[in-house]
């Protein structure tokens, strides 16, 4: 199985478009340590042939002309695409409006929970993926499904399940107490299996708590892909970009004793790989104490064109 990393940005990328924030300015600037990123999506295939996205995002033209195993076949038809899937997290922006940019008629398939379909399908601009050329598959949580697209058995198996989250942003409805309207499958995590050998590994780049289940379900594992948008829960606040935490958004800290580097560590992940970074998150430079913190932990800090063989 290869994996590749198309975007290890969360929602806006890096640097973001309208940020003048010390890690999107510097980045900008070609200060040495920093890397600009592309907004969150992974690509994945157990032959290196058919491929199976997981999260289409804005940048998706970008992420395909840059990764050459994406191309159409130059001794294929006049029309042709390696991609054959799509599997999508939650409904965010940075994971759902990469679809609008695969529309030309040409057959895949999108698969996500009930919940998030029900977005597409409530949205008609996705109606210009046609319902007969582009097939949208709900997943039964917990259910080890193959993934197939354009005819093509993927030799891919997912499994989602539910993880704490919250509903997307432009969903919102309600107040804390409600947790603005968010319910299960609002925000799914993946364990992606090749069907031939068995590996598997997780992705799971949104998620607001590591409970129970969810650490029984990760632990031991071969290879996480985690999400990694903030370093500390109120980071957006104290740099001045946007008032809201961590846990307003959905989304655990990577540091403190509630932090993903403390509540993974005693369960043995074999290769813990940070993505979907916020362009607010120290991290982001190679040369900080943060960016020391999370290496000393065992963790990787997910890069745009990452590769991965399992
Ligand atoms: C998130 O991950 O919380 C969202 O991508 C944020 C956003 O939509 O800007
Ligand atoms: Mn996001």
């Amino acid at each position: 199985m290869i994996i590749k990393v198309l975007g290890s940005a969360a929602g806006g990328g890096f640097p973001q478009w309208n940020c003048n924030g010390v890690h999107s300015a510097n980045v900008r600037a070609g200060v040495p340590g920093y890397k600009a990123r592309l907004q969150s999506s992974l690509a994945v295939s157990s032959d290196g042939k058919s491929w199976a996205l997981l999260n289409a995002s804005p940048d998706i033209r970008q992420q395909i002309n840059e990764t050459p195993e994406l191309h159409p076949a130059k001794s294929g038809p006049l029309r042709n695409s390696p991609i054959k899937a799509v599997v999508v997290t939650n409904a965010d922006v940075d994971h759902i409006t990469g679809l609008l940019s695969l529309r030309e008629a040409q057959p895949f398939s999108i698969y996500g929970s009930d919940r998030v379909l029900a977005t597409l399908n409530a949205n008609s601009i996705f109606n210009v993926l046609a319902p007969d050329k582009v097939k949208r598959i709900a997943f039964e949580l917990d259910k080890p499904t193959p993934i197939e697209g354009a005819g093509a058995d993927l030799g891919l198996i997912v499994e989602a399940f539910a993880v704490p989250g919250k509903i997307a942003l432009f969903l919102e409805a309600g107040d804390a107490s409600s947790n603005f309207g968010s319910r299960e499958g609002d925000t799914i995590g993946l364990k992606v299996s090749d069907a031939k050998t068995g590996k598997s590994f997780f992705y799971i780049p949104g998620c607001a708590e590591v409970d129970a289940p969810l650490a029984e379900r990760i632990r031991g594992a071969e290879l996480l892909f985690f999400d990694g948008t903030l370093f500390t829960d109120d980071e957006m606040l104290t740099q001045g970009l946007l008032n809201k935490t961590g846990k307003r958004m959905g989304h655990i800290s990577v540091s403190g004793p509630d932090g993903s580097i403390e509540v993974l560590r005693p369960l043995a992940i074999k290769r813990p790989i940070y993505v979907h970074i916020n362009n607010s998150n120290p991290i982001l430079d190679e040369n900080s104490e943060a960016r020391k913190v999370v290496e000393a932990a065992g963790w990787e800090v997910g890069f745009d064109g990452m590769e991965v063989r399992l």
